[in-house]
């Protein structure tokens, strides 16, 4: 294991507490090699014993009695070339970072195809909330023709607090942090830079196609022209105020729908009908809709953050591998160059008194 954080440690409590219910297609119990964080004796304070823990995370990778690699450590590097290095020698690799798979996700998937490792990254996209194996599995008889939906604990739990309890933005946000649903550098959260990760991924396993994530927009449009901050930076309580009169509630979207050869795709606060599945998901929960033929709109939700929702899907990555079943991708092929994704359009939009000017969503 790569990281022993709000993920990494609950993933590291199930082998201590539950190990005997990690086992392969054979019956073979699951073995944890060892534990790669920075500070050793934090992790030691934290109750992880002290004979699994290391700092030197290529060595663990590099151990020959290493088979799967679970990557949990989180931003760029050195994971990126971690998880790389454990791919190129055929190691198998489980990971919850959806800024390396955003940014990397090509690289690695062409790694893993062409040694034959399995890649598997269901808790990236909607924490504890299965999602991506049921896109590339279930759903794989279907055009995906669109995925939208909340992808982000941190800024959904910020704006129902600011909407339910008319709280401050930052004090909302420490709140966040200290349940372990924000990221290490939470501007990634509210300027909307996860869940655009996210849907770059979500866009892999719906469109079989990568999407170039700096192409995602974040950024609201203004009335008066031009575009605002990024995410939920500029989203005010006058703002939310105002659309609750109008029966809407304000909501990070994320959308992502084909059209023609391009697909559209955006990360935006969005005004959404309080009627509507989506504009009732509050707090933490994620909610991830899908339109495809024939099947029609399925849904998905759940907790979108935290480490003990997280680690569900981790370990339920690390099960299937030792069970042989491959890939989150299940064979469902991909395009091998990256695409360009252009700006939604919306046909209604709400005024706030901000400035912003938000898509509608009934
Ligand atoms: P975290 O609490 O910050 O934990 C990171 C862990 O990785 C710590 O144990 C840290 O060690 C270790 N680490 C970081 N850099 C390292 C390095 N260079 N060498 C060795 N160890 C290193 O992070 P987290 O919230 O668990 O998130 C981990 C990953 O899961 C991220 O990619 C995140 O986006 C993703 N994720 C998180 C959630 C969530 O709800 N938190 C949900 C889904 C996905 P020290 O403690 O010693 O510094
Ligand atoms: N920071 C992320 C969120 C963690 O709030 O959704 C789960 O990916």
């Amino acid at each position: 294991m790569l990281g022993a954080g709000t993920v990494g440690r609950e993933v590291v409590r199930a082998f201590l507490d539950r190990g005997d219910a990690l086992r392969s297609a054979d019956g073979a119990i699951l073995e944890l090699a060892g534990v790669a964080v920075r500070d050793v004796a934090k992790s030691v304070r934290g109750g992880i014993p002290e004979a699994l823990l290391t700092d030197a995370p290529a060595h663990l990778v590099a151990d020959p009695d290493v088979d799967i690699v679970v990557e949990v450590m989180g931003g760029d590097e050195p994971a990126r070339t971690l998880m790389h290095g454990a791919l190129s020698t055929g190691k198998s690799v489980v990971t919850a970072n959806k800024h390396v798979l955003a940014h990397h996700g090509l690289d690695l998937e062409t790694t893993a195809r062409r040694t034959g490792a399995a890649l598997r990254f269901e808790a990236a996209v909607g924490g504890g909330t299965p999602v991506l194996g049921a896109l590339a599995l279930d759903l794989a008889a279907n055009r995906i023709d669109a995925v939208r939906g909340i992808v982000n604990g941190t800024t959904n739990f910020i704006l129902t607090a600011m909407s339910a309890e008319g709280r401050a933005y930052s004090d909302v946000l420490a709140d966040a942090q200290r349940a372990g649903y924000a990221e290490a550098d939470p501007r990634g959260d509210v300027e909307g830079e996860d869940a655009a990760n996210k849907l770059a991924v979500l866009a892999r396993q719906a469109f079989g196609q990568w999407l170039d994530v700096r192409t995602i927009t974040r950024a609201p449009e203004l009335v008066a022209g031009g575009h605002g901050p990024l995410g939920i930076t500029g989203v005010t309580i006058e703002d939310i105020t105002a659309a609750a009169a109008q029966g809407l509630a304000i909501k990070l979207i994320a959308t992502a729908s084909r059209d023609g050869d391009t697909v559209l795709a955006g990360v935006l606060p969005t005004a959404v009908a309080f009627d509507t599945p989506l504009g009732r998901t509050d707090g933490v929960l994620n909610r991830i809709e899908v339109d495809g033929e024939p099947v029609g709109r399925v849904a998905f939700a759940g907790p979108g953050a935290g480490g003990p929702a997280t680690s569900s899907a981790v370990l339920g990555d690390l099960i299937a591998i030792a069970r042989g079943v491959g890939s989150t991708w299940a064979g469902h092929p991909s395009v091998p160059r990256l695409l360009r994704a252009s700006r939604p359009v919306s046909s209604e939009t709400f005024e706030g008194p901000s400035g912003l000017r938000y898509p509608v969503l009934r």
